[in-house]
């Protein structure tokens, strides 16, 4: 990895998704160690979900900061993906699937106070240069109550 990626996010993301597929977070559904890796984050993921008694259904937003391809959309109906990088976001709005996806900062999240039901993350918080800012908007943004589920790679938290 670029080891700049902090220092000038917006270019290394982008630039990150830009090819059609086989970018370096592209991703690779002939890599069976990727596929693996999905599969788990997928399972995780839901168990986290389901223990912390989130509501499957449509109506109960279910966030995912710095959520790439959103290749984990399908783990929840109510699923809305966050990206910082436009060529990702791009990528995942030109396919043919509804997934909800936006384009913004998990250090600014675009959504109003305690408007999420529940909230997780992959892989995503240790490449944001002030991961505190972030779990201020992590606070401010989810319902209030709840629990948290952490994972040395991942977080996933519930607001009620
Ligand atoms: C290593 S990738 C992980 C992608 C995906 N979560 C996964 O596990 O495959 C880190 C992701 O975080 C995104 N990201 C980095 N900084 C971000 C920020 N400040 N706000 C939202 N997303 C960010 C990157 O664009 C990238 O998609």
């Amino acid at each position: 990895m670029d080891s700049n990626h902090q220092e000038r996010p917006k270019q290394f993301y982008e630039a990150a998704y830009s090819d059609s597929g086989k970018g370096s977070y592209g991703g690779d559904s002939t890599d069976e160690t990727w596929v693996c890796r999905i599969n788990s984050q997928k399972q995780i993921t839901t168990d986290w979900l389901r223990r912390l008694g989130v509501r499957f259904e449509a109506d109960e937003p279910v966030l995912e900061l710095g959520c790439g391809l959103a290749y984990l959309a399908d783990v929840h109906p109510g699923y809305i993906g966050l990206e910082f990088s436009s060529t990702a976001v791009a990528r995942v709005g030109s396919s043919t699937s509804k997934i909800r996806i936006q384009q913004g900062d998990m250090q600014n999240i675009p959504f109003e106070d305690e408007s999420i039901a529940a909230l997780f993350t992959w892989a995503a918080m240790g490449h944001v240069p002030n991961p505190g800012t972030a779990i201020k908007e992590i606070m401010r943004v989810l319902k209030p109550g709840g629990g948290q589920s952490l994972h040395p790679h991942g977080i996933a938290v519930l607001g009620q």
